[in-house]
């Protein structure tokens, strides 16, 4: 199994009473479960983490782009002003490890100062607006590129 980071920003631990219209009635822990048991089908073994300190997020991708782990990361409200953050990612992409960023909402569908996504430019691509869905097509996203980088399997590549 490939070790797959799925990573959190902050208040995404409140999910299931943080505006369940936005964000859905499902927790956290629902959510860790939902990407640890589709993760476990697609041979990726979803670590599901959640922090409020972005000194802490950083660490978690420094880590990543040393041990050269994939990464699904909602950066959540610090997708749309941390710099850190997006240096951080593009830490991980540069090492040629993909990052794949995920929102529960189409934040492009929100309020104005939700437009403005300063870690797209580092990522691999990005998913928005499927609630829990969201994470499930990118860890199935997440499957491809791991198949593609471990190379051919002689039935076509
Ligand atoms: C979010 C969207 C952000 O604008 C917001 O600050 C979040 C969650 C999402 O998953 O839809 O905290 O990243």
């Amino acid at each position: 199994m490939t070790a797959v980071l799925v990573l959190n920003g902050p208040n995404l631990g409140r999910l299931g009473s943080r505006d369940p219209t936005v964000y859905g009635t499902g927790t956290f822990a629902d959510l860790v479960g939902a990407c640890t048991a589709l993760g476990a089908e697609l041979g990726l073994q979803a670590d599901v983490r959640q922090t409020d300190s972005e000194a802490e997020l950083l660490g978690w991708l420094h880590a990543a782009a040393d041990a050269a782990t994939p990464v699904v990361l909602n950066p959540a409200a610090w997708t749309h002003y941390s710099y850190a953050v997006r240096d951080a990612v593009e830490m991980v992409t540069a090492a040629g490890v993909p990052v794949i960023e995920v929102h529960l909402s189409n934040p492009g569908a929100r309020e104005g100062f939700r437009h403005r996504d300063v870690v797209v430019g580092a990522v691999t691509g990005v998913v928005a607006g499927f609630g829990f869905d969201s994470y499930r097509l990118a860890l199935r996203a997440m499957a491809g590129l791991v198949t593609a980088a471990a190379g051919p399997t002689g039935a076509g590549g």
